[in-house]
């Protein structure tokens, strides 16, 4: 329940790729930092029962659950995790906040911006604290970007330039997946990665003003997979049966931004032999930047004041310990890892949870990213630019 003493009880839903990636911050946090209560992995729920009871053997949870209501309703959970598809992220939260419970869900928010809203509107009300799983701000190199972008480094942002490029659906027999289902994920890349970008742009750079937008879906029908859940790789199993792809394979859209940087935004599962290209590039008065998930420790750095013959993109590792979160790990140099940054939001949250610090992203950051994600939709439907306020 809200008001939580030494321990916070943890509840989450679902227990494959998130579920994994959360379980391991659960573990870590108190391991590398200081949280002010003890994290405890309390219940884990799925419907499958072999399968959810071996995820809490194999991932520590002391408990489990095949009904994510009961699980909810427990009087040991102080916050609920939900790492299930997107057409879950509304019922279970709003029965978690009607329970008193804390949430953390993942992104995108909601299936669509006016579910995303209400849950928005039934956690304020309620009091209880709510995240977003943004995981890509609680990396020490994006943090150092930010760092350098609020001290006026770059000078005035002029553009703003985001990929996040994966290569899963290019091969046609790739099977059916959740994230192909419109009624079940809300969109396809444009939800799932565009999501990401367009976080990492509101973090660093501010609020989006207007967008336009493209999309395809290159492959309209795929083989039904014979795993019923389906994967993010290539080459899971498939029948000769198939079914529509409802989603987009790939969406660009280009940005103003408030402050009256220019933007160019493209996410593709069809963007052969890039395999999680999640990358921003910006461009000030001052100077440039460049980050790319793929060398995740790295920040490349441009200034335009440095002498002209020794000029050129600097390469920062960020792993001093003056670089946020890195000093809880490793010495100098010794590099971290994808699962990293879900180590520190949960542990940002926590920190939220029991004294009241600071915290972003929280359900309003989930309903802005979805304001973007909607305006970008409706301007393809309009093929023209569409304001921000317009939706
Ligand atoms: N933050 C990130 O970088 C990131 C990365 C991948 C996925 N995600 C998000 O995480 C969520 C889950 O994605 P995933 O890749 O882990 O999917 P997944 O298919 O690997 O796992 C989904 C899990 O949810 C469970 N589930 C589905 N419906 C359920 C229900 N009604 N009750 C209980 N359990 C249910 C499934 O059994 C499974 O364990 C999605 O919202 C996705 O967009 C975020």
């Amino acid at each position: 329940m809200v008001g939580v003493n030494d321990k916070i009880n943890v509840g989450m839903v679902g227990y494959k790729f998130m579920g994994k990636a959360h379980s391991h911050a659960y573990k870590d946090v108190g391991m590398f930092f200081e949280p002010a209560a003890d994290v405890v992995m309390k219940a884990i729920c799925g419907r499958d029962e072999q399968g959810v009871k071996a995820a809490a053997d194999k991932f520590g949870w002391e408990s489990y659950e095949t009904d994510w209501r009961k699980m909810v309703a427990r009087d040991d959970i102080d916050f609920v995790d939900i790492n299930a598809p997107s057409d879950a992220h509304k019922e279970i939260t709003l029965a978690a906040i009607a329970a008193g419970k804390h949430v953390f869900c993942e992104k995108p928010l909601a299936l669509n911006l006016a579910d995303g809203r209400e849950m928005l509107e039934a956690a304020e009300k309620a009091g209880v604290k709510h995240a977003v799983c943004f995981n890509y701000r609680f990396l020490p190199a994006v943090q150092l970007a930010k760092q350098i972008i609020d001290e006026g480094r770059l000078g005035e942002i002029h553009h703003y330039r985001a990929t996040y490029l994966q290569d899963w659906l290019v091969d046609p027999n790739t099977p059916m997946a959740w994230r192909l289902k419109k009624e079940v994920a809300g969109s396809g890349a444009h939800g799932d990665i565009n999501a990401h970008s367009i976080d990492l742009a509101r973090f660093l750079i501010g609020e989006f003003d207007r967008v336009v937008g493209h999309n395809r879906t290159f492959v309209k029908e795929r083989p039904i997979a014979t795993d019923a859940a389906g994967g993010l790789s290539a080459g899971a199993g498939s029948s000769s049966q198939k079914d529509q792809v409802t989603v987009d394979d790939a969406t660009g859209f280009l940005a103003d931004f408030k402050n009256g940087a220019m933007g160019m935004f493209v996410a593709s599962r069809f963007a052969a032999g890039r395999k999680n290209h999640n990358t921003f590039e910006i461009h000030g008065s001052k100077g440039s930047l460049r980050w790319d998930l793929e060398k995740l420790n790295e920040l490349e750095v441009y200034f335009r004041e440095d002498e002209p013959n020794l000029a050129g993109f600097r390469r920062i590792l960020a792993t001093e310990s003056t670089h946020k979160y890195a000093g809880n790990w490793w010495p100098t140099g010794h590099i971290i890892g994808y699962e990293h940054a879900f180590v520190h939001i949960v542990y940002e949250f926590v920190q939220h949870i029991k004294t009241g610090s600071p915290f972003a992203p929280t359900f309003y950051d989930g309903v802005k990213c979805q304001e973007v994600l909607e305006a970008v939709d409706l301007s393809i439907e309009r093929g023209s630019w569409v304001g921000i306020d317009e939706v």
